[in-house]
């Protein structure tokens, strides 16, 4: 780094200089470049990109490295996994598809080259999953309460993941964390893998709750836990 004195001049071209910055990123970002820093970088060396992905033996679930991305563009808000791809966070508690604790360490892409991965995973959407089922809104404090005896009491989501309830961030490690799902899912994907979560987990511990043979909630009541994932 040059040390400069922080004259009015300099601050003016740091301003070009940063908005320049900003810019020049978003406007190259799109899917097709994206795809190639994706498989430049091996990304799918642990993330499977086209499915439905098959089921596998229980023995052998521990050498899937990563959760599949074929669907990422109807699971993750844009913002939210381009700024996790800078960033990236621990979701899960345990080693990918083990139930051994610890956090997974996860590769950063650049600020530029997470807006073209972002611009390429947003690209891959489910051709099932029927846009509009769930209206994404704000419930209020009765809604919450009767959505919330779903997710604990009817249920028990918070077994396997963890939640913002009133006494702090309380719940289970075997399944990614919900806290701030609402910035990070959207209602239409949860709605449909509640209803099939086979569909896009098929290698994943999680109980299926939305089939015929074991209706454990009525249509209604998955919209609302979806909405009630929303707001978390
Ligand atoms: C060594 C294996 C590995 C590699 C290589 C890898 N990932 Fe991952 N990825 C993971 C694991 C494990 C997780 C779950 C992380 C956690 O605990 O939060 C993950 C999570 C993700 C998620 C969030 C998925 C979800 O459903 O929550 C995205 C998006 C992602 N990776 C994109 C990428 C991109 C883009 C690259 C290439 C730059 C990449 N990954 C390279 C293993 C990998
Ligand atoms: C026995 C443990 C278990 C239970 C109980 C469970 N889940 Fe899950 N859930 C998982 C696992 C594991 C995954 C991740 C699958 C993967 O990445 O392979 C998951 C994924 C999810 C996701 C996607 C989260 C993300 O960011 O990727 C949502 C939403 C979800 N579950 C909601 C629920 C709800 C609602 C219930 C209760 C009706 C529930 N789960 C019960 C284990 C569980």
């Amino acid at each position: 780094m040059i040390a400069f004195k922080k004259g009015p001049l300099l601050k003016w071209w740091g301003a070009v200089l940063v908005l320049g910055c900003v810019h020049a990123p978003l406007a190259a970002a799109g899917p097709a470049q994206g795809k190639q820093l994706f498989e430049a970088k091996n990304c799918g060396a642990c993330h499977q990109m086209s499915g439905p992905v098959e089921a596998v033996p229980v023995a052998q679930r521990s050498k899937i490295k990563g959760p599949p991305l074929w669907f990422a563009g109807s699971k993750f808000k844009n913002e939210w996994l381009i700024a996790w791809l800078e960033k990236p966070t621990a979701l899960y508690r345990v080693k990918y598809g083990t139930l051994e604790q610890g956090a997974n360490s996860h590769p950063a892409l650049s600020k530029a080259d997470a807006q073209e991965v972002g611009a390429y995973l947003m690209s891959l959407t489910d051709p099932a999953l029927k846009a509009g089922a769930v209206t994404a809104e704000k419930l209020n404090r009765r809604k919450m309460l009767e959505a919330e005896k779903l997710f604990t009491k009817k249920q028990v989501c918070f077994g396997c993941h963890q939640y913002a309830s009133k006494q702090g961030d309380i719940g289970g490690f075997s399944g990614p964390s919900l806290v701030g799902a609402g910035n990070r899912l959207q209602a239409d994907w949860v709605h449909a893998l509640l209803k099939d979560n086979v569909r896009y987990y098929p290698n994943a511990r999680m109980p299926v709750y939305g089939n015929q043979a074991f209706e454990a909630f009525t249509d209604e009541e998955l919209k609302l836990l979806s909405q009630y994932i929303g707001n978390l």
